[in-house]
Parts: structure tokens; sequence; C-alpha cells
């Protein structure tokens, strides 16, 4: 049985757009490096008092009214992020408060670039254990409170950005069918950051992340494949967590999928880790076609990584 079907999706993004000439102004850097080794062109950043709150709040807000759904009957939150401004609360339940769904489970889900993917498995799963009937999820992240904007290498890649869908519990055809979950702590010292404010700024090793995420997305869409026994013809749309223009088209080539079914928006958006595969659905939704599929793809830090077989 499928369950939790999409029924409305919404994003919010940091209101701040910087280009790549704006970081060539206070980086050693230039838009032709940023260009070719990422495909970054553009990224929106946090403004003010703008942070993974304000974001999350907005994206579910535009989830919840495109859903046309009372927010007073979504029975459970999950947020996936790793950029609370606070410990606690939970960016989840400041949520719930703030788009009137209070009293409901509430929580938040830390997993790296790849919270979305892990969020989406555990909240169908507590949909299909019976536990809710309907869900807001939610992946998003503002990486710039937690990047050195003086660090060329990684400045250039983050962003701010947060992706909302309200999931149902459908009628079974449509919704989650499958999911994977790894993670590896021996590689913890691939990346690391600390929390909003602390001046314990991201590193990552990138060349590592790069070679583990070349060779891990392929698969991954492999193997959610075979395990369900779905043709990679049925695949309408492979979304991939946005971490490099390099790693998504290296993927692409290795499935043999053609460029317009593995999603690419980090041209505009960025790396904006849990927020980058929710942040898409908004401009796929109206084309998915029924009966079809979608595979969303995470991996990040942990390292963690993550796939879902959704059937549309
Ligand atoms: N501008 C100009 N030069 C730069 C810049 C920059 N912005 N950044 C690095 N360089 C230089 C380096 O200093 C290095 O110089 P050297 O050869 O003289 O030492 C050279 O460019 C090459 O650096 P590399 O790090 O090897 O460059 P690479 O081609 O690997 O690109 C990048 C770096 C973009 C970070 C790439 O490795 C990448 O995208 N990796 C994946 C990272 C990723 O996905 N991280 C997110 C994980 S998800 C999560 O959980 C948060």
């Amino acid at each position: 049985r499928a369950c939790g079907k999409i029924i409305g999706v919404g994003r919010a993004l940091g209101s701040r757009v910087v280009t790549n000439a704006d970081l060539e102004k206070s980086l050693d850097t230039t838009d032709e490096w940023i260009r070719s080794r990422t495909g970054i062109l553009e990224r929106r950043l946090t403004a003010g008092d703008e942070d993974v709150v304000s974001l999350s709040v907005a994206a579910s807000k535009a989830a919840i009214e495109d859903a046309g759904i009372p927010p007073q009957t979504i029975d459970l939150i999950v947020c996936a992020t790793s950029t609370n401004p606070e410990s606690m609360p939970s960016v989840a339940a400041l949520v719930g408060e703030a788009v009137g769904a209070v009293g409901v489970g509430a929580m938040d889900l830390s997993a790296a670039c790849a919270g979305y993917a892990y969020a989406a498995a555990v909240a169908s799963s507590l949909m299909q254990s019976g536990l809710a009937e309907r869900v807001l999820l939610i992946g998003a992240d503002a990486m710039s409170h937690i990047v050195d904007e003086r660090d060329r290498s990684t400045a250039i890649i983050f962003a701010d950005g947060a992706g909302a869908v309200v999931l149902d519990l459908g009628d079974g055809e449509s919704g989650f069918v499958d999911h994977i979950l790894g993670a590896n702590g021996a590689l913890a010292d691939w990346g690391r950051a600390g929390h909003p404010g602390d001046g314990n700024y991201l590193y990552q090793n990138g060349r590592g992340i790069f070679r583990f995420a070349v060779e891990m997305f392929p698969k991954l869409v492999e193997e959610i494949c075979a395990k369900n026994k779905v043709s990679l013809e049925d695949v309408q749309y492979v979304i991939p967590h946005q971490a490099n223009q390099r790693i998504i088209q290296a993927a692409g080539r290795k499935l043999d999928l053609p460029a317009e079914r593995v999603v690419m928006n980090l041209d505009r958006y960025g790396n904006t880790s849990a927020g980058s595969i929710p942040l898409s659905y908004p401009d796929l939704v109206g084309s998915f076609e029924r009966g079809r599929y979608v595979v969303t793809v995470g991996f990040g830090f942990g390292l963690t990584w993550a796939a879902n077989l959704y059937r549309i």
C-alpha cells in the first residue's frame, strides 16, 4: 500500500539574492570557478530576522493553502533541519503554533542533507502504522547561519530555503511505497558544523563527499527501483539533493536518464541542505503523471544517505 499522498506543496527562500558576481567582491573567487565547479549561478540567503523557523512557517503556510485544508486537520508535523537557532524548542513545534495546528505531535529530525528523505520515511511509516492521517512534512535549512562567509570553499555552495508538503493517507494508490536509509559515522569527520551563532563553522571534505555522492546517488536509485520491481522507464522524476551540478549530471549519465527527468535547480537556489528536495516540488507536481514514480535521494554529513520511492 502506498502511504502519504502529496496534496499540497510550498516553499520559502531567503529574501536576499546573492549572485556569483556579489561573491567575487568579498571572496577570492570567480563566477567562472563557481559556475564550472558547482553549476550555481546565484543563491538565496536570509536577511534581517529571517531564519529556519520563519522559512519553515512560510513554506508550511503555502503548502496548507495549496492543499486547501483546515490546518486543524493536520495530526503530525515533522521537520528535517540542522540549523535550528535554538536546541529547544523544535522548529516543528513552532511551526504548529504559527500555522494553527496546535496540540498535535511535532518533532525535528537531523540527518543533514539527507534530512528530507529520512523525514519522508518517518512520516509515511507513521501514517502506515495508523498514528497519523495527515502530516505536515518540512525540509528546511538556513545554511548561511552555520557557514563562515569568509570561507570560499563553502560560502559559495550553501544557501537558505525550505520546502513543505502536506501528506494525506490517500486511497493507497498514490504515496510513498518504500524507503532506504543509511549512515556511516566512521566518516563523521568528512563534514561537521556547530549551531547557528556559536562560531563553530561548517567544515567539509568536499572531494570526499563528492566521490561518495557520485557513487551513492545512482546506486540508491537503482536499488530502490530493483527492490520494488519498478523500471527506470516508469520513474518520471529523480529528485536528488542539490549539492553539485557535476554530481547530478554524472548520476544522470550513469542511470542513462535524460536531463529533464533528473531535477536540478541549484543554479538558482544553491545547496539548501534538507530544503533542497522539497523546495523542488512546486515546479514539478503540476506535471506529475498518475501511476508513474518519483525517486527522491539525499546524501550528506554523518555520513547519511536515503532514498524514497513515491507512486504518483
Ligand atoms: N574559488 C576559487 N577557488 C577555489 C574555491 C573558490 N570558491 N574553492 C576552492 N578553491 C580552490 C581550492 O583552494 C583548490 O586550490 P588548490 O588546488 O590550489 O589547492 C582548488 O580550488 C580545488 O579545490 P577542490 O576542493 O579540490 O575543488 P573541487 O573541484 O572538489 O570543488 C566542491 C569543491 C565544489 C566543494 C566540490 O568538492 C563539491 O561540491 N563537493 C561536494 C560537497 C557537498 O556536496 N557537500 C554537501 C554535503 S551535504 C550536507 O550534509 C551539508
